[in-house]
C-alpha cells in the first residue's frame, strides 16, 4: 500500500519524482483561477478523507484545494467529532473509513495513531503531521528551494531554533534529498536521537552547532519554526522563550548567510519570537511560496499515492 508516512520511509527515487511532478503541475496551471480544475483530472471519481485532531490553517485548505482541483471530493473530519474521539479503536476506523473512501489523510499527536491507520487501512494513507514529524511540509520546502535556486542536492541548510517534528522531516529530507543540514539551538531542545541516526547512516550527517552566527556562514537556507508547538505545554512558553531566544533568525543572523541565501518558515509564525518581521518580510523570505506549495507537493503525493 502506497502510504505517505515519512520521507524516511519513502523511496528518494519517489520522492524526486513527486517533486518534479509537483513543480510541472504548478507550471501547467499558469495563473488560473484557483477553483479553476486542472487541465486532466487524475481524482475523478475519487473521495479523500481529511482527519484533523489537530488545528490546522494550511494543510486543511491546500489538501481540500488540491484534491477539487484534480476532480476529486473532499470531507474534513475533526477526530473529537468522530467515533475515534470516543473510544472506538484506530484499526476499527480505518477498516470502516476504507469502505467509504480512496484515501486518507490525517494530522494527529502520536504517530503509534498515524501507524495504526496505516496498518489497518486498505486505502493509503498520509501523514499530514504529528508530533514527531511534517513530511508533507518538507515536500513542499524542497520544491520551494528548487524553484528559487536549482537542485538542493549539495547545498547547506540551517535550522535555527527547536530541534522539533518539522526539523525531522528536513533531516530525513536531508538524507534522501541529498544536502547538508546544521541544527542550531540549546542542547535541552536537541533534535532525537534517531533522526540524528537516520541521517548519519544515510552519509549526511548533521551538524550541531550551538553558535548560531557560527552555524548559519555560508548557508544556502535559513530555517526556522515557532518556539512552541502544538503538543507543547503551555507551562514551557517561558523557559522555551528564554532558551531560544539567541536562536531568533533576524536581519543580522541572516545576513551572515550567502547573500542570495532563502529563509524559510513553515507558518504558523510568531512574528518578532522566532524570526523578525524584517525577515520575514524581507528580500531572503520564500515563506507564500513555501504556504503555496503545500498545494503543489501534496497534489503530487497524492497522485503518488493513488497511482493515478
Ligand atoms: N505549516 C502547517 O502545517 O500549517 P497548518 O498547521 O496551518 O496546517
Amino acid at each position: 500500500m502506497p502510504h505517505f508516512l515519512d520521507i524516511h520511509k519513502t523511496d528518494p527515487a519517489a520522492l524526486r519524482a513527486m517533486i518534479d511532478a509537483a513543480l510541472a503541475m504548478k507550471a501547467a496551471r499558469g495563473d488560473r483561477p484557483r477553483g479553476a480544475p486542472d487541465d486532466t483530472l487524475p481524482l475523478s471519481g475519487r473521495m479523500v478523507a481529511l482527519i484533523f485532531e489537530k488545528p490546522s490553517t494550511r494543510t486543511r485548505v491546500s489538501f481540500d484545494v488540491g484534491v477539487r482541483q484534480m476532480g476529486g471530493e473532499t470531507m474534513v473530519l475533526s477526530g473529537r467529532e468522530m467515533q475515534l474521539g470516543h473510544g472506538e479503536t484506530i484499526a476499527d476506523t480505518a477498516r470502516v473509513m476504507s469502505r467509504y473512501v480512496d484515501l486518507i489523510m490525517i494530522r494527529t499527536y502520536e504517530e503509534a495513531t498515524l501507524l495504526e491507520m496505516a496498518e489497518h487501512a486498505t486505502v493509503p494513507v498520509i501523514n499530514g503531521l504529528t508530533n514527531r514529524t511534517h513530511p508533507c511540509q518538507i515536500m513542499a520546502d524542497v520544491m520551494t528551494y528548487e524553484e528559487h535556486r536549482g537542485p538542493i542536492a549539495g547545498r547547506r541548510a540551517v535550522w535555527s531554533g527547536d530541534g522539533n517534528n518539522v526539523f525531522a522531516s528536513w533531516a530525513h529530507a536531508a538524507a534522501q534529498f541529498g544536502f547538508d543540514l546544521t541544527f542550531t539551538g540549546p542542547e535541552p531542545l536537541d533534535p532525537e536521537r534517531e533522526w540524528l541516526d537516520f541521517a548519519a547512516a544515510k552519509g549526511r550527517p548533521i551538524t550541531i552547532e550551538r553558535d548560531p552566527e557560527k552555524a548559519v556562514a555560508g548557508a544556502d537556507v535559513v530555517i526556522t519554526d515557532t518556539w512552541v508547538s502544538m503538543h507543547d505545554p503551555e507551562s514551557a512558553r517561558e523557559r522555551r522563550h528564554n532558551q531560544l531566544r539567541p536562536y531568533q533568525v533576524n536581519e543580522h543572523l541572516m545576513s551572515l548567510a550567502k547573500p542570495d541565501a532563502l529563509f524559510m518558515h513553515c507558518l504558523p509564525a510568531h512574528r518578532n519570537d522566532e524570526a523578525t518581521s524584517g525577515v520575514m518580510d524581507g528580500p531572503h523570505s520564500v515563506i507564500w511560496d513555501e504556504a503555496e506549495n503545500r498545494l503543489h507537493a501534496q497534489k503530487a503525493i497524492l497522485r503518488w499515492c493513488l497511482g493515478v
